[in-house]
Order: structure tokens, then C-alpha cells, then sequence
């Protein structure tokens, strides 16, 4: 298993650029079940859990190929010889659920894996489950696996989510552009990728309104079309980036980053003391001497504050001025990155789903354990800020999720190596 070596070297200097979005590509990738035309989609991040998804894919009998060096993928469902989506596949990656509207939708059947537990909480699927059966599907569970048909096609309706699921919201969209009729999805989530998701599906021919609002109303089709879609770019990896000349000086400008994906993030950064401003290629984010200030985070679903953003924020907190209160909403068991940032000296104290954390001026490089994807990197972002060297164990989550994240930031002068584990 390969290590991360980080050791904390001062200010940061330089551009990184900012690569799609995982997450919209997760979504965007099982669109192409939903017609026989090809769909090519171009800014795509280079990543292990891309690679996941297009297992699965093939596995269904798509056809996907990387070109440029994997920027783009060329996709095509125009035969699938298989409905079955596999738990030695899906229980790698809890997306992988994102095939089941898509093929109910266009074959009338499909039988997809339940993704089983995860580091992050329980996260079941019953609301994926549910705006399905609303929308006509017959729904069975048998050892492990959803069981879904629709032999008569699946019929709009009006969902109403009893809270914001990203997820649900992209499965029952995809599942509704070929149902026959009307579907209103209320409550459904607003987050970029979901309406990235709806840019692509209209390019397909999909009749959609409303995306990036509560309320998003689809006119059911006959059939989709082809489509080439460019990924939009990755809120949580431009987050996470504009946090490292924030943690240890400098300034760094984001190659194309926009403020409107990080909005709620912006504005904590700068009750912190940390600039951030718009120029021509994306954004600049700028570290003057003297210590952050502390301030309290709650995560909500888009616009708000995003969970994704929380173990890194953390990072920074742990050497601001004063105590912060940060407090996770989305998932239960969250918090898994404070013991290991409590190894580097960090103090913080966990209760439920509140973290208080008073800020040190230092931090001390330590081994630590990378736990989830967004833990990763939160210790990787303290230990650029650490004195001394920290060694991040099982990077394997990291590369889920981040592209290349030591030729990023060395190339604004952190320290920063890989270890190839045996
Ligand atoms: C997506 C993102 C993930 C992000 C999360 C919240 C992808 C691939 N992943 O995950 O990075 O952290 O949004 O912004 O896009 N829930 C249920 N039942 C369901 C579905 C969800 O109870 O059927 C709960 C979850 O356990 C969680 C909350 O709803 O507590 C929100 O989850 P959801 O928005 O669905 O997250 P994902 O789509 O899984």
C-alpha cells in the first residue's frame, strides 16, 4: 500500500489546476444507459473511481473507452446483454446504485447489488428506492439484491424527498426522462452536479426544467439521443486546494475553479481572514502573515455548507486563533480524521455530531491513518502546515478522489512524496 510523505515547508506559490468533478462523472457516466447514441464527455478526472464505474459499466455491456489520455470517455450503451450489477463491483463504490433508474428506465428491468455499509455511516438507498416505486417500478429484495421492473415502462409522478439526497434525486431524474408523463421531484438537491447532470440529459434530448432549484419538473421522451458533455469542474478538490496556501501562506491561484460552486466555503474563508478573488482563469486565494481566525461550520446540503468540505476544514481550524464549533448534518460518523489530526497535537473534542476544536499555533508531523477519501486529504493539508514530517498511511482513498495530489502540490512548493507500498 502506498504512503504519502508530507513535510511542512512554508508558503505556497503557484497555480494548480482544478479537474472535473468526481461526482458529477459518477452521474453523468450511467446516463449513457438511458440511450443506443453514444455519449462523450470531456473534462474527465483521472481516478480509481472512475475506473470502478466503468467496470461496472462494461460489465453491463457498455462500451467505454478512455481517449486523451483518459480527459474524455467515449461511451456507448447501444447493446447490453446484462441487468445484473454485481456486489464484487458495487460494494467498492456506493455510486455504483446510479445504474439502477438508468436501466429500469430504458429496459423495463434491472438488478443491482445493495452497496452495503460504509465508513461514513450507515447510508442506505431507501429514497433512491422509493422515488423508483413512485414512479411505477416493482421493487423486490432478495439476498443482497434490489430486484426492479417496470415490463409496462415507468409513468411521471410527483416525488416529494423528505430530505435532500443527492443521489436519489439523480437516479429518479435519469429514471424520469423516459417516463411516460409528467414528474415533479420536490425537495430535490440543488448541488452543481446535479444540474451538470440535467445540462447533459437535455443535451440527450431530455425535456427538463427547474434543475438547480427544490423543484425540477421532467417531460418523460421517447428516446435519447447522443451527446458530447464537458464534466464541470470539481467543487471539492477547488475547495480543497484553495485550504493549502490558506493553512500554510502564500498564494495560489485555482485554474478553473468558480466562485459560484464554493459559495458557502468563500464566505468561511474569509471570516477567517483568508482573501479570495476572481480572476480570468479562475481563483486566487491568498494567505497574508498572522493566524487564521476560528470560525464555526455547520454542513448542509447545497448551498450550503458541503460535508465533503468538513474534515478539511477541520485541518485548517486546528491552528486558527480560538475555538471553532464545526457540526456534521449530512452523515453520522464523520469525524473519524480528528484522532488521527489529534496525533499531530490538534485538540479537538467530539460529541455526536459536534466537533470543538481550539486552535495550537503549531501542529507536529506524525504517522497517521487515512480513513475515507476527505480524511485523506485533511491530514495531508495539516501536514503541510506540521513541523516535521508526516507519513499518511492506506493513500488508497486519496486516489478515489484526487488526481494526482503530490504533482499538484509540489508544483506550488510543498514537500510532498509518494512511497510505492509493496
Ligand atoms: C453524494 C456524494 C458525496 C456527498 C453527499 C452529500 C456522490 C457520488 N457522492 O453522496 O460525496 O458527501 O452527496 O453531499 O455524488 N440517505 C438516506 N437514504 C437514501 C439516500 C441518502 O437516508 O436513500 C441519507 C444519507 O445516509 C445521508 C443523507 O441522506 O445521511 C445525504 O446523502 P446523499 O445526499 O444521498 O449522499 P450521496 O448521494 O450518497
Amino acid at each position: 500500500m502506498d504512503s504519502i510523505i508530507v513535510t511542512g515547508n512554508g508558503p505556497l506559490n503557484g497555480q494548480i489546476p482544478i479537474a472535473g468533478a468526481k461526482n458529477a462523472c459518477l452521474t453523468l457516466m450511467p446516463a449513457t444507459l438511458l440511450s443506443e447514441e453514444p455519449l462523450t464527455l470531456t473534462n474527465a478526472p483521472r481516478l480509481s473511481d472512475i475506473k470502478t464505474m466503468t467496470t461496472l459499466l462494461q460489465s453491463l455491456g457498455a462500451e467505454v473507452s478512455q481517449l486523451q489520455d483518459g480527459r474524455v470517455l467515449a461511451l456507448s450503451s447501444h447493446r447490453l446483454d446484462n441487468h445484473v450489477a454485481d456486489y464484487d463491483i458495487v460494494r467498492k463504490m456506493r455510486a455504483s446504485i446510479l445504474v439502477l433508474g438508468p436501466m429500469l428506465a430504458r429496459h423495463g428491468h434491472a438488478v443491482v447489488s445493495l452497496p452495503g455499509g460504509c465508513a461514513i455511516g450507515a447510508r442506505p438507498v431507501d429514497l433512491h428506492l422509493k422515488a423508483l416505486q413512485a414512479l411505477g417500478a416493482v421493487l423486490e429484495l432478495k439476498e443482497g439484491y434490489v430486484h426492479a421492473s417496470a415490463p409496462q415502462g415507468l409513468r411521471g409522478a410527483a416525488v416529494e424527498f423528505p430530505f435532500v439526497s443527492v443521489g436519489a434525486t439523480e437516479n429518479a431524474l435519469m429514471a424520469a426522462t423516459l417516463a411516460r408523463g409528467t414528474t415533479v421531484l420536490k425537495n430535490a438537491a440543488r448541488e452543481p452536479e446535479i444540474v451538470d447532470l440535467a445540462h447533459c440529459l437535455r443535451r440527450m434530448g431530455a425535456e427538463i426544467e427547474g434543475e438547480g432549484t427544490q423543484t425540477i419538473t421532467i417531460q418523460g421522451v421517447d428516446q435519447l439521443g447522443g451527446a458530447t458533455h464537458p464534466v464541470v469542474a470539481d467543487r471539492i478538490e477547488l475547495g480543497t486546494y484553495m485550504l493549502a496556501p490558506a493553512i500554510c501562506g502564500g498564494e495560489v491561484e485555482l485554474i478553473g475553479g468558480r466562485i459560484d460552486l464554493v459559495g458557502a466555503f468563500c464566505e468561511k474563508l474569509d471570516a477567517a481572514g483568508i482573501s479570495v478573488s476572481e480572476t480570468a482563469k479562475g481563483l486566487k486565494v491568498n494567505r497574508k502573515n498572522g493566524r487564521v481566525r476560528a470560525v464555526d461550520v455547520v454542513t448542509s446540503p447545497f448551498p450550503g455548507f458541503p460535508t465533503d468540505l468538513q474534515a478539511q476544514m477541520m485541518a485548517l481550524m486546528c491552528t486558527a486563533e480560538g475555538v471553532s464549533v464545526l457540526e456534521e448534518r449530512i452523515f453520522e460518523n464523520r469525524f473519524m480524521h480528528a484522532p488521527e489530526l489529534m496525533r499531530m497535537g490538534a485538540r479537538i473534542e467530539v460529541h455526536g455530531g459536534t466537533a470543538t476544536v481550539t486552535g495550537v499555533e503549531h501542529l507536529k508531523g506524525a504517522p497517521v491513518m487515512a480513513t475515507d477519501l476527505r480524511a485523506s486529504v485533511s491530514l495531508i493539508l495539516a501536514g503541510l502546515a506540521a513541523e516535521g514530517e508526516t507519513i499518511v498511511n492506506r493513500v488508497y482513498h486519496l486516489d478515489r478522489g484526487y488526481e494526482r495530489v503530490e504533482e499538484k502540490l509540489s508544483n506550488v512548493g510543498a514537500k510532498i512524496e509518494r512511497i510505492s507500498g509493496q
